[in-house]
């Protein structure tokens, strides 16, 4: 990946972002004449109304108003990129698909970023199709194409073959999938047959509440993609309206012989941005507390334990780590009633691992060890 980034590109299209939607209203009161500001307006509100189609085909009528409304979107943008540069850290893809791409803002981004990749871009709707090719135009692009079509039935044959079989190694998918719909699977299997053995796929969806991120997950599941949670994440930005949104991103590879996801590891990833799950950590002058609460955690399983007996003769002390349902436990107790108990969610539980090995590396300085698990 070279250093060119999102703000870069931006700077480049000259878009800077609204301060409000009442102030994206007056940019077009003043481009455009009032009948067609009340078409637009007429079609935002259908947006409300989740007819989407309605609402980027007026949109996507022109490139300039086109490029307008991504200015609302710039936030987004920056939350997206932001979580794909820290995904593929130094990885370049050589095969890019941003399926769903709209009039291509993200689509040229990846293109500028990772020059010696082939970047394609499809959408349903013609017009997105027709602005994304001219601003590629203009920032006179050559490694990209876009093309016309349904991600769900769409096939990407290689040239003058009638092989379906393009695979890319990178696929972004950015508010584009029917996360509603039993249509998901269709499509998430589609994007799955042209991802590469080794690709990863990027779904950065409107999965804004617990039943529809559940359903994500098993339309995932059934697509034979599994997500990697440490690569997926929680994504904030500011919305038109000025809100905050908060939404899971999420990471996905081909399922291949890895080992399966746990329904806990997924419950916790899911559940920690809604505040449902957070972290405790209970230390020093708690250690009743500690005791009562480790006691009532049930039913729980132990992962790793081991036990430190001092060379000084100061006692013995124990480290374990327990899980229980989509918790994970740090749990140190000593004979002398010292008590330590540190809960995080299942997903986070390799930071536990972490602490465990740093500990097991300085108590052998200075005490036996005798691993229990
Ligand atoms: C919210 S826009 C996002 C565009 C782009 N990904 C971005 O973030 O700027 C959603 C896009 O998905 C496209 N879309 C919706 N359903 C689709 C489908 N079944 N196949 C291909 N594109 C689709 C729409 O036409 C629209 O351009």
């Amino acid at each position: 990946m070279n250093s060119y980034c999102i703000q870069d590109f931006l700077d480049e299209l000259k878009l800077k972002p609204f301060e409000s939607l009442h102030q994206f209203w007056r940019e077009l009161d003043n481009k455009y004449p009032p009948q067609k500001v009340k078409e637009l307006e007429r079609a935002y509100a259908k947006l409300e109304e989740n007819d989407e189609a309605s609402f980027y085909e007026a949109i996507f009528a022109d490139f300039d108003l086109a490029l307008t409304f991504s200015r609302l979107r710039i936030d987004l943008y920056k939350a997206t990129t932001d979580w794909l540069c820290a995904v593929l850290g130094e990885t370049m893809p050589k095969h890019i698909l941003d399926a769903g791409c709209g009039n291509g803002i993200l689509t040229c981004y990846l293109a500028k970023v990772f020059p010696k990749a082939r970047v394609t871009g499809i959408d349903i709707s013609e017009a997105g199709i027709e602005q994304a090719r001219k601003l590629a135009e203009q920032l006179s692009l050559t490694n990209i194409t876009f093309e016309v079509g349904d991600i769900k039935d769409y096939s990407f044959v290689k040239a003058d073959t009638n092989d379906d079989t393009i695979k890319f190694d990178l696929i972004l998918t950015v508010a584009a999938l029917e996360v509603t719909s039993p249509f998901l699977i269709k499509q998430l299997h589609r994007l799955n047959r042209h991802l590469d053995d080794n690709g990863i796929m990027l779904n950065f969806e409107k999965i804004s509440n617990p039943q529809i991120q559940k359903f994500f997950v098993q339309a995932l599941d059934e697509s034979n993609l599994q997500p990697d949670l440490e690569k997926s994440g929680w994504l904030k930005y500011e919305n038109a309206d000025g809100d905050e949104i908060n939404l899971p991103a999420f990471a996905s590879y081909k399922k291949a012989d890895k080992k399966p996801v746990s329904s806990e590891i997924l419950q916790s990833f899911l559940l920690t941005e809604s505040n449902l799950l957070s972290e405790l950590d209970l230390s020093f002058k708690q250690e009743a507390l500690c005791e009562l609460l480790f006691n009532q955690l049930n039913p729980k399983e132990l992962i790793r334990a081991y036990k430190a007996d001092f060379h000084d003769g100061s006692g013995t002390y124990n480290f374990e780590q327990w899980q229980s349902g989509p918790f994970a436990l740090l749990y140190e107790h000593t004979d002398q009633g010292y008590r330590n108990l540190r809960i995080k969610p299942l997903y986070l539980a390799c930071d536990f691992s972490s602490i465990f090995d740093q500990w097991l590396e300085q108590t052998a300085n200075y005490a036996d060890l005798e691993q229990i698990k």
